[in-house]
């Protein structure tokens, strides 16, 4: 049978699928990430209405597939084909920055104690609060369009800097909005603060820390959470997920179970904020309530990395953020013997991971916590898409999306190898190919 295509990627020097098997060796280390990425030397694919239709190597292309009569057809001219990245944790809808307080973090202050002096996420949350949605859209536009440049085409935004009802739907419809692929075309030249620059994922984070004007009954504030905000957020069908910030300073764990459980219940998937500071338990948590992921796990003990892996938890890494608070970084032999997954992410956020570059996070989690070159690129692809729970992208195989990017690397080990500053050549969203990316 001979399949039509409306899009063909060729003369690339290698595509890796990310959709390789699973050796004997196991899902991670070296021979086992390996073979995962499902290497295909002078690779090509195909597309059609937007989603994969063929993937294989370029001298079988001829027998494989048609081309329509509008066919595009993208030159990788030697370079390296991936799926569209997939950063799976930013909180990239927000107001203002913190380079004041960085100033006195660099200078020996504690992000804890930043944060009770007023400072730390609070600020965020008044800048944020004060922001229309047009300007959070406009701001979180110009991040998405960094982002992308780097390959990325999907984004989880997470709300947490509203901690109130309305701030917090203001926040995920930004963020539903940014994902409305089609619905806003970009502009030439002007501002591009129309939405549909990347495909995106929502995830309601009002438990991210108990707003200041709660600080003395904080059970009421999570009540508010569990009465109140997932039934609108769930109502509005404005998150795919909800998240907790479990740890000191932020939830308690009968405070993450209660809040988790009620969003279960309302039909949320799971996310974690987990031992960044100290293990408060929520490994197990997460594996009990069958979260998708835990991330941050600086902090998380063996026993926890251990109920994740067996619960098919992804564990999250957050080079960023322990860069910024100068953490001693976790460890891969540790996830690896616990067989654990390994997603990694940029933490889009005003405090702790300013940064939008994702694979200046791959280069950190490879040369901080030791990750393979071969795990870094599943974990900004495959793995990162199953941390957000979305199946359908994150690999090259027919019917995946055809979300992809193009580098101008032979070699696609080059990309966490260089320290940041990766830019992709072509990026293809939904069959479609995206001019000056
Ligand atoms: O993922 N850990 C909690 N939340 C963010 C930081 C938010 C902030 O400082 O504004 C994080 O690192
Ligand atoms: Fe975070």
């Amino acid at each position: 049978m001979t399949l039509v295509a409306d899009l063909v990627v060729v003369g690339a020097s290698e595509v890796l699928t990310m959709a390789g098997p699973s050796t004997p060796l196991g899902t991670t280390g070296a021979g086992g990430a390996e073979a995962r990425l499902g290497r295909i030397p002078k690779g090509a694919v195909a597309a059609h209405s937007g989603r994969i239709v063929w993937v294989g190597p370029e001298r079988e292309l001829g027998d494989s597939v048609v081309l329509g009569p509008d066919a595009a057809r993208i030159d990788a001219r030697g370079g390296a084909v991936l799926p569209g990245l997939v950063d799976c944790h930013t909180h990239l809808v927000f107001a203002g920055d913190r380079s004041t307080e960085f100033a006195r973090k660099m200078a020996g202050e504690s992000y804890q104690s930043i944060a009770a002096s007023g400072g730390g996420i609070m600020s965020s949350v008044r800048a944020t609060r004060a922001a229309t949605e047009e300007a959070l859209l406009a701001l979180a536009s110009e991040r998405a369009l960094r982002l992308r440049s780097h390959g990325v085409t999907t984004v989880e935004c997470k709300s947490g800097y509203g901690l109130e009802l309305e701030a917090e739907l203001r926040c995920l419809r930004v963020g539903r909005r940014l994902g409305e692929i089609g619905a806003h075309p970009e502009r030439e030249g002007t501002p591009p603060a129309y939405g549909g620059i990347v495909r995106t994922t929502t995830t309601f984070l009002g438990a991210h820390v108990v707003p200041a004007e709660h600080r003395s009954d904080r059970a009421r504030y999570v009540d508010e959470i569990c009465e109140r905000m997932i039934p609108a957020v769930a109502s509005e069908g404005l998150a795919d997920a909800c998240d907790v910030y479990l740890d000191e300073g932020a939830f308690d764990h009968d405070e993450a179970r209660r809040i988790l459980s009620t969003a279960r219940h309302a039909g949320l998937a799971l996310r974690l904020h987990a031992g960044q500071f100290r293990d408060l338990g929520g490994g197990e948590l997460a594996a009990e309530l069958g979260a998708l992921s835990a991330d941050h796990l600086e902090a998380l003990t063996d026993t926890g990395l251990a109920a994740m892996s067996r619960a098919g938890v992804v564990g999250v890494l957050l080079p960023g953020a322990w860069r910024t608070l100068r953490q001693t970084p976790p460890d891969a032999s540790r996830f690896r013997a616990a067989g654990l997954a390994m997603a990694i992410a940029t933490d889009c956020n005003p405090g702790t991971s300013p940064t939008t570059d994702p694979w200046l996070c791959a280069a950190l989690a490879v040369r901080d916590a030791g990750l393979t070159l071969e795990e870094a690129l599943l974990g900004v692809t495959i793995e990162a898409a199953r941390a957000a729970g979305l199946p359908d992208r994150g690999a090259l195989r027919p019917g995946a999306l055809a979300d992809l990017a193009v580098f101008p690397h032979a070699d696609a080990r080059a990309l966490p190898y260089w320290l940041g500053d990766v830019h992709a050549s072509h990026v293809v969203l939904g069959g479609r190919p995206i001019s000056g990316a």
